[in-house]
């Protein structure tokens, strides 16, 4: 029996030639496997292509619900952003094609699992270690890292065998895309001090005329609603990133640290992404009791490094996501946000009938429940150690803090 492989396909030049090269070099056949992430290509045509070329089988799985419900939220959970900016967009789509792949290895027969990615990224250390995880027995073939062809070469290579292909020599931009935002490399923006051309962006668009509100609403730190009307979370992602996108917002620009040691420029948008964290992390403030809050905020970095590392399906992610996912019981309200034109956003109101927010405790008004006298005892014990301390200074002849300090009037 010939011998298969199970290829992560996506139609674009690099894969398609893949398909061919494959069975052509290494004696494989072909199973193409594209999953719909919500990358809005057209996946029928993707398919058809895959088996124009040469692959035995060819598959498209809608993964959009997946990808949303099993990854994005619990990265919205976590706040997650990686080095503070980049809410994983590409980092949480790897890891549901990775169990599509070895689901579909096992269900043709296949003994390894390839991908097109090149050997300068994330994505394949995401690829690679995530079928470790699961399929240590896969063998795993990254025929674009090996083939040594350039873009112009695969380009011929594919003219040469007769593989269809929509690229053009032109082509200026990598692109890589799902439902929670999209990345732009390559071209001008290599250059890190270059301005982005507008041509860049696709999602983020200035369209609306004037200022827009939003009010999203969660349920235990999943979020369900948008302006009052229940969504399933697909919908609601896709509805809320074209919404806050025609203001422009959503837009990251960063040189970002790699893995594998590269630093790269990186252009993204991500409107719904960050919106949803910002209402999120907003709530999380009104119900969140102080020590989980703080907690929650050391882990979360954690958290992000980990998925962006590949290393989704991997003891640490999953016991610091059991951290989370207890933490998000109480997170139900709603949040509004307001998009002023040119991509500004901020929070301006949230509530939420379990929030921790005292009204009786926290007004400065007359009508009050707090009993100022204990905050006497409170405030002395509290610095009690500070005191010792400042009449120990006194008493060597120093004088208190500022001069223990080496500070001088
Ligand atoms: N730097 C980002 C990441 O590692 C984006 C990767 C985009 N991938 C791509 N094949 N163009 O998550």
């Amino acid at each position: 029996m010939t011998k298969r492989v199970v290829l992560a396909y996506s139609g674009g030049l690099d894969t398609s030639v893949a398909v061919h090269w494959l069975q052509a070099q290494l004696g494989y056949e072909v199973i193409a496997v594209a999953v719909d992430v919500g990358q809005g290509a057209d996946l029928e045509a993707v398919r058809e292509r895959a088996l124009g070329t040469g692959a035995v089988e060819a598959v498209v799985i809608d993964a959009r619900e997946e990808l949303a419900r099993d990854f994005a939220v619990p990265a919205l959970q976590a706040n997650a952003l990686y080095e503070s900016r980049y809410p994983l967009v590409s980092a949480l789509s790897r890891p549901v094609i990775v169990r599509h792949l070895v689901a579909e290895a096992r269900r043709h027969g296949a003994t390894a699992v390839a991908h097109g990615c090149t050997g300068k990224g994330n994505d394949q250390v995401r690829f690679e270690v995530g079928t470790r995880a699961l399929a240590p027995d896969l063998d795993i073939v990254a025929p674009v890292r090996v083939w040594g062809m350039s873009r112009e070469d695969a380009i011929a290579y594919a003219e040469r065998h007769g593989v269809p292909i929509t690229a053009s020599r032109e082509k200026i931009y990598s692109i890589d895309e799902n439902l929670w935002g999209r990345a732009i490399e390559c071209g001008i923006i290599e250059d890190p001090w270059a301005t982005p051309p507008e041509d860049v962006y696709a999602r983020t668009l200035e369209t609306a005329a004037g200022p827009v509100e939003v009010t999203i609403g969660f349920e235990a730190g999943v979020p369900v609603s948008l302006d009052g009307k229940q969504l399933d979370i697909v919908s609601l992602v896709g509805q809320l990133d074209a919404l806050v996108g025609s203001t422009g917002f959503g837009r990251i620009d960063i040189v970002e640290n790699r893995r594998v040691g590269i630093k790269s420029r990186e252009v993204y948008e991500a409107p719904a992404a960050l919106a949803l964290v910002l209402a999120h992390q907003d709530l999380e403030g009104l119900t969140l009791e102080r020590d989980v809050a703080h907690e929650k905020l050391r882990l979360e970095p954690r958290w992000a490094e980990l998925v962006y590392d590949g290393l989704w399906y991997s003891p640490l992610r999953e016991a610091l996501s059991a951290f989370i996912a207890s933490t998000q019981r109480h997170v139900t309200g709603e949040v509004r946000l307001r998009f002023s034109p040119g991509g500004g956003c901020s929070v301006v109101g949230r509530r939420s009938p379990v929030g921790l927010y005292d009204y009786g405790l926290a007004t400065y008004d007359a009508a009050d429940a707090f009993n100022h006298e204990d905050a006497e005892g409170f405030v002395r014990i509290f610095g009690l150690g500070i005191t010792t301390w400042a009449a120990r200074q006194g008493a060597a002849g120093g004088g208190g803090a500022g001069a223990a300090g080496g500070e001088h009037a």
